[in-house]
């Protein structure tokens, strides 16, 4: 296994949020992890990267414990978190934000290889390397987002919500790239609330409630109507 997530439990002050959650990720797997808002997808995510204590339970990353190893510590091992919402420093050209990403010291050989496999992943970086992140559309800056994560050569790349508030033309861009890199053997976790969009881009989802993991199936199984309507409300 390339993460293993067992009885992982956490929370913010007296409120407990993860409740002793395991999820598995294989070898070469790309997880779909989606679930209504506020029930705990960010948290495990930033539990996972060190942002937030894990209170209870253990993380292993390709066999090494990283429950609540530093931020930087679990960088360097490979795994590489692209937050939600765009955190990118907005004065920075692309060019500049790519180089950032290119910090830890397994990647900083291979950094013009790698900036150069991003911009033909995604070609309008490319055209819009030496403009500011502030004139970039939402749809750039989350491509952006990707293209730091995998300058620090990710050996698991872990996304959250990268479609949000995305106009459907971008979302397809950005579910191809992320198929294109699931596809070159990149493991990934995916949170995102467009469970076509997460169907389509991961072979397998886990449905998170609560708190805890309470589904995981092939995407091809899953009843979309029936979590849709059970979930998320008709309206969705
Ligand atoms: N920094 C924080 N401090 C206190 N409570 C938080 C914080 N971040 C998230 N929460 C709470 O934790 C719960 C889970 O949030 P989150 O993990 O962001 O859910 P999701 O990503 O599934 O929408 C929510 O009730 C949210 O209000
Ligand atoms: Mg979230």
């Amino acid at each position: 296994m390339l993460l293993e997530i067992a009885g992982l439990k956490a929370g913010y002050g007296g409120v407990t949020v993860l409740h002793a959650l395991d999820l598995e990720i294989g070898a070469a797997e790309t997880v779909g992890l989606f679930g209504p808002n506020g029930h705990g997808k960010t948290t495990l995510l930033k539990t996972v990267s060190g942002l937030v204590a894990a209170r209870g339970g253990t993380i292993r990353f390709d066999g090494v414990d990283i429950t609540n190893r530093k931020p930087g510590h679990i960088v360097e091992l490979g795994l590489v978190h692209v937050p939600q919402g765009n955190l990118l420093f907005p004065d920075c050209t692309v060019a500049e934000a790519l180089s950032l990403g290119a910090w830890p010291r397994r990647a900083r050989p291979r950094e013009a290889a790698n900036r150069a496999r991003i911009e033909t992943l995604f070609p309008r970086l490319a055209e819009r390397r030496r403009q500011k992140i502030h004139g970039l559309s939402g749809g750039e800056r989350q491509m952006l987002a990707i293209g730091v994560a995998l300058m620090a050569e990710p050996r698991l790349l872990i996304l959250d919500e990268p479609t949000l508030g995305l106009a459907p033309k971008v979302r397809g861009e950005l579910a191809a790239a992320i198929t294109e890199l699931a596809g070159g053997g990149l493991p990934m976790l995916v949170v995102e609330q467009d469970l076509r969009f997460l169907g389509a881009v991961c072979p397998r989802l886990a449905l998170i409630d609560r708190g805890q993991v309470v589904l995981e199936a092939p995407s091809a199984t899953i009843d979309e109507a029936a979590i849709m309507s059970r979930y998320f409300g008709d309206a969705a």
